[in-house]
């Protein structure tokens, strides 16, 4: 992924900062830090690239799923509409909440469709979940229509789309809260880290208390702090902040260098008929971290799949082996957890073994997605190109 291809002297000043002062906890210690406040810094700047009002940098993209249920007051027994394409910290962040995750059809965005929530509604759905998948974007506008003729509170997980934008406007600053991960398999990495953003103050107020067990963050005297509310610890530490501080800003350059990559491998897709590109509602501001395209038919995509193997292209056809796709997620279908979750004890919990999203798997077995790298030369990047025009050849023959 991007940020790990591009680790370098700017990530070690900046950690470097940090480990000069001695000072890794994000708060307090104004005296020792000289100047020195690698969250905060990483703050002010990721509101201004996503030109949201506030961002809270925190532990993990988990912390930060948990983090936006939390401060935009989902808890128990509140449904949830969520995809059933995703990593599936979402869900786990859902369940922990003590919320009810429930699943709704994806389109060809790949994303949550407007038509796919409005048919999940119930009288208990209280917040849309929507995840802005593998580098792009969901239907936005009617989505926030669907959402605001419900009176539902949209959450946006922006984590695999960081980057992206939707008609001008940032993908992350959608949500009343987006959550935002900088794991080692991001497009910008603190090894691990998380961040939310918001446009509202009271729901900035509640993410910096809640994720510090309460802590109001008045004064510079830590043992004299508040604690307004009770709360939990999704703190993210000045070393995390100081690294994705480096590689925030190198995120316009990644992006840049993605798009015109992704570009050169569209124009070898585009030269097959039988090939559509997955539908991205504002194409320039697909984040183009990924590039996905659908088949005519199941069994050519996993033609294609067993092609682009062969020819060792990075290759992913989620339907049927990843980690990323309901139907590889037996654990949440047979409930196997370590503890009771509230869910577990409801009389109206849904039995996901019952899970049945025709629709998407019906475009999820057309799917195929590579992946694209920002440190390509020319010349890889003309191999790449000419190995995946013969890999689909093959498999379409
Ligand atoms: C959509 C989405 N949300 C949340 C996460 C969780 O992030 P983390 O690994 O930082 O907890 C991931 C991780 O892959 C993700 O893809």
């Amino acid at each position: 992924m991007a940020g790990t291809e591009l680790f370098g002297n700017e990530e070690r000043k900046e950690v470097m900062d940090v480990l000069e002062t001695g000072v890794l906890f994000r708060y307090g210690h104004d005296s020792q830090r000289n100047g020195v406040w690698k969250a905060k810094t990483f703050e002010q700047e990721f509101s201004t690239y996503l030109g949201a009002k506030h961002t809270h940098f925190c532990a993990s993209g988990t912390a930060a799923d948990s983090l936006s249920l939390a401060c935009c007051g989902i808890g128990y027994g509140d449904e949830v509409i969520v995809p059933p394409y995703t990593f599936i910290a979402p869900i786990e962040a859902v369940l922990v909440a003590g919320a009810i995750p429930v699943f709704a059809e994806l389109d060809e965005t790949l994303c949550l469709s407007p038509e796919g929530i409005e048919k999940a509604i119930t009288p208990r759905t209280k917040a849309v979940l929507i995840i802005q998948v593998f580098g792009s974007m969901g239907r936005m506008d009617e989505i926030l229509a669907v959402c605001e003729k419900h009176n539902l509170i949209l959450i946006e997980d922006a984590a695999p789309a960081l980057g992206g934008s939707y008609k001008g406007k940032m993908l992350g600053n959608f949500g009343k809260m987006s959550a935002f991960s900088f794991d080692y398999y991001k497009i910008i990495t603190a090894g691990e880290g998380g961040a939310v953003a918001t446009n509202d103050d009271e729901l900035y107020d509640r993410a910096h208390k809640y994720s510090d067990h309460g802590h109001d963050h008045i004064g510079n005297a830590r043992g004299a702090e508040q604690h307004p509310i009770l709360g939990y610890n999704f703190r993210g530490s000045e070393l995390g902040a100081a690294v994705v501080l480096a590689q925030l800003r190198k995120l316009p350059y990644i992006i840049e260098k993605q798009r015109a990559h992704q570009n050169v491998l569209k124009q070898v897709l585009n030269e097959f008929p039988e090939i559509r590109l997955r539908n991205v509602p504002d194409e320039a501001g697909d984040s183009a971290t990924f590039l996905s395209f659908f088949l005519p038919n199941p069994e050519k995509a996993i033609k294609v799949f067993d092609e682009f193997q062969k020819e060792e292209l990075s290759a992913s056809y989620w339907y049927r082996n990843n980690f990323h796709y309901h139907r590889q997620w037996g654990h949440l279908k047979e409930m196997k957890s370590i503890f009771n979750l509230p869910v577990m004890k409801m009389a109206n919990a849904p039995d996901y073994r019952n899970l049945e999203v025709p629709q998407s798997d019906e475009i999820m077995q057309r799917l195929m997605m590579t992946q694209i790298m920002v440190t390509w030369s020319e010349e890889e990047l003309n191999t790449l190109a000419s190995k995946m025009r013969s890999a689909i050849k093959k498999a379409l023959k």
